[in-house]
């Protein structure tokens, strides 16, 4: 297939583009680097000794994308693009509102314009708000609590429109729980361009020198340590759903049919703070000093997925388990202590 991928700089977007690259598909990226570096694709080059068709474009800009469309003869569309950090979202509604939710819409009008009518798109597991009860199943009520979150819900809402008024389209939502690790060579991973805001990454580069200690945010949560628990992914695993997403999407465009497919990707396994600390300290031998402080406004005490319809609709599960993500992680920093900075 040829694939057209927005965002295919960025962290899940890179590994996705070198699990596609491997299966042999041909890929298009479109990105505009605002949060991601040149270099991480031609990283994906090396690995693949493949080349990568870039644009450095902005999804919002109709007529760079109306001419990418009308340049290629593309299958499918995977839509990574978007800005993805919670706190920032709270302080910047609109910068959210107009890149995640203008860009979506931009895309799919340029799409339909070029009769590609099938789009894997990311989703998370925010879009469940407060679940409550656990594991989270995709029919659980949806809500945000902030406005990064509703950017997601409100794109799969007007996913949801957009294929009632035409069901021969084929629309793949992804709820992803929590993407940590990297790619087996060290060559690519998470590059966050400030102070880390996810746990993973934080520890990273605490266990690298270039952080002192982790903050724990919340010791009294009603869990059997009192630390927040989380569903961790490892972001091959995830690359890999998005081509069971596609394979799956394929399989119903040969019956001549239509879709919107709604799942979760998540290993079902939930991780507290304390343990993936302990995980971390395992697979690098690196101590990781910690206090725990109060809780971070906005969390949740547990959350995990039962991904038992991903495994059901598209044949996906994970392969790999907390140590191959801690593994992986470090691998990956203790390369590139900088990131892809130079
Ligand atoms: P990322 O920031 O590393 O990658 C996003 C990429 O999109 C970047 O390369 C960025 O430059 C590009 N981009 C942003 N706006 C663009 C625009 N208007 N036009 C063109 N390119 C643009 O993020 P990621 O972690 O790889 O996440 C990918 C997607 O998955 C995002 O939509 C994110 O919201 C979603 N998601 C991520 C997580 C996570 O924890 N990483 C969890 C759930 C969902
Ligand atoms: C966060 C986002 C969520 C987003 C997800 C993936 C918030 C409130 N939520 O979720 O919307 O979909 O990232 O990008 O930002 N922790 C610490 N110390 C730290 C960092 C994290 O103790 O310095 C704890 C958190 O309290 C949580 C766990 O580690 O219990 C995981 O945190 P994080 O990696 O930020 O992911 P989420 O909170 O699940």
């Amino acid at each position: 297939m040829n694939i057209l991928i927005t965002g295919g700089a960025g962290y899940i977007g890179t590994h996705t583009c070198v699990e596609l690259l491997e299966a042999g598909h041909e890929i298009i990226v479109v990105d505009n680097f605002s949060n991601s570096l040149p270099v991480a694709l031609e990283r994906v080059e090396k690995i693949t000794a493949k080349s990568v068709l870039v644009y450095e474009a902005d999804i919002s800009d109709s007529q760079k994308m109306s001419a990418i469309f009308s340049a290629h003869v593309i299958d499918a569309v995977i839509h990574f693009a978007g800005f993805k950090a919670v706190g920032e979202s709270v302080k910047e509604p609109l910068k959210y509102y107009a890149n995640n939710v203008n860009g979506t819409l931009v895309l799919l009008a340029e799409m339909q314009r070029a009769g590609v009518k099938t789009l894997v798109f990311s989703s998370s597991a925010t879009v469940y708000g407060l679940p409550e009860t656990l594991p989270i199943k995709e029919s659980f009520p949806t809500s945000a609590t902030n406005p990064y979150g509703r950017t997601k819900l409100m794109i799969e809402e007007i996913l949801s429109d957009f294929y009632l008024a035409d069901d021969s389209w084929r629309i793949g939502i992804l709820r992803y729980f929590n993407p940590v690790g990297a790619h087996k060579s060290g060559q690519i991973g998470e590059s966050p361009n400030d102070i880390p805001n996810n746990l993973m990454p934080f520890i990273s580069q605490i266990a690298v020198g270039k952080r002192d200690k982790l903050r724990v945010f919340g010791g009294d949560y009603p869990t059997p340590d009192g630390t927040g628990i989380r569903d961790y992914i490892h972001v091959i695993d995830l690359a890999k759903g998005h081509l069971s997403a596609l394979n799956h999407l394929a399989e119903t465009q040969q019956k001549g049919m239509g879709e919107l497919l709604t799942v979760n990707l998540g290993t079902g396994q939930g991780y507290s703070v304390l343990e993936m600390i302990k995980a971390f300290e395992k697979a690098s031998g690196k101590t990781i000093p910690f206090e725990i402080v109060a809780r971070r406004s906005g969390d949740i005490a547990a959350c995990y997925s039962d991904s038992s319809y991903a495994k059901q609709m598209m044949g996906w599960k994970p392969l790999y388990g907390l140590e191959d993500m801690c593994k992986d992680a470090w691998h990956w920093q203790k390369n590139n202590p900088n990131g892809y900075e130079k």
